[in-house]
């Protein structure tokens, strides 16, 4: 694992920022794509994942300076909350832009490096409001959905080619975007309300996504692929 280079999307903040830290701790040599700086031994790129100039400049500087890049987890993204008839166009596309459009944007660029190497890790952060539903988030539900179903399209197209594509739909993970979200008075009775109907009865750590990446990269992790891999205390099934 070595000598991997890994591309870690949204890397400045939560849960995004453990994924990074935990790929450095496990041998990979990292560079994180947000706008805003990362506080890791990781290399910094001040990308957005919805721009396409941006995102190509950074893979390839990462694939001339870093190596080609081999891993790859989309974990940017931003969330949103209103009623449905409340949402705007505008709203809309913001959220599919960045979450799902994003995604497609990092994949398109990095798989030709993993075709070339015969080896590829991709890892697509989606969200267990996809699979449960979600009140006032049907435009972040839906880009989230759209994330789980170009996973399991990926990884039927890049399975022979030795890439394995696989989706974490995280549920109620304690980050700077949960507790903004409860600050809003957006999560009804608020997060310790949500941890007592919580199978595990604890919210979700960033480490917990991260540990579950950490396999899904490793070589070991090569016949799975096309997985959604529920990590969320058993709030859904
Ligand atoms: P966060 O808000 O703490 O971190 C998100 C990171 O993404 C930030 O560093 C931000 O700068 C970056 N980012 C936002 N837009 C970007 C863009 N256009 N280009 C590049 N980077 C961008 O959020 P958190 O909670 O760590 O979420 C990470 C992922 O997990 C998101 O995709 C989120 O939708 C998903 N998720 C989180 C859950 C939770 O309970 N916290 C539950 C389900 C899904």
């Amino acid at each position: 694992m070595s000598e991997r280079v890994a591309i870690v999307t949204g890397g400045a903040s939560g849960i995004g920022l453990a994924i990074a830290e935990r790929l450095v701790k496990d041998g990979l040599t990292v560079a994180v794509f947000d706008p805003n700086e990362t506080s890791v031994g990781a290399a910094h790129y001040a990308v957005d994942v919805s721009n396409k100039s941006q995102v190509d400049d950074a893979v390839a500087t990462v694939a001339d300076t870093l190596g080609p890049p081999t891993v790859l987890v989309n974990n940017a993204g931003v969330d949103g909350f209103k009623p449905f008839l409340q949402i705007t166009l505008d709203d809309w596309n913001r959220l599919l832009t960045v979450n799902l459009t994003g995604t497609m944007l990092c994949c398109q660029a990095v798989i030709p490096h993993m075709i070339e190497a015969g080896f590829g890790r991709i890892v697509n952060i989606s969200s267990s409001s996809a699979q449960g539903g979600q009140q006032m988030m049907s435009h972040y539900v839906s880009s989230k959905a759209g994330v789980i179903g170009l996973t399991k399209a990926l990884a039927l197209e890049f399975g022979p080619k030795g890439i394995t594509v696989n989706t974490i739909p995280p549920g109620f993970i304690d980050t700077p975007m949960l507790r903004a979200a409860e600050a809003k008075g957006l999560l009804g009775p608020g997060v310790d309300a949500a941890i007592a109907t919580t199978p595990v009865r604890r919210a979700g750590l960033p480490e917990d996504i991260a540990n579950a990446t950490s396999f899904l990269v490793a070589d070991e992790a090569s016949y799975i692929t096309g997985q959604v891999i529920g990590v969320n205390g058993g709030r859904n099934t």
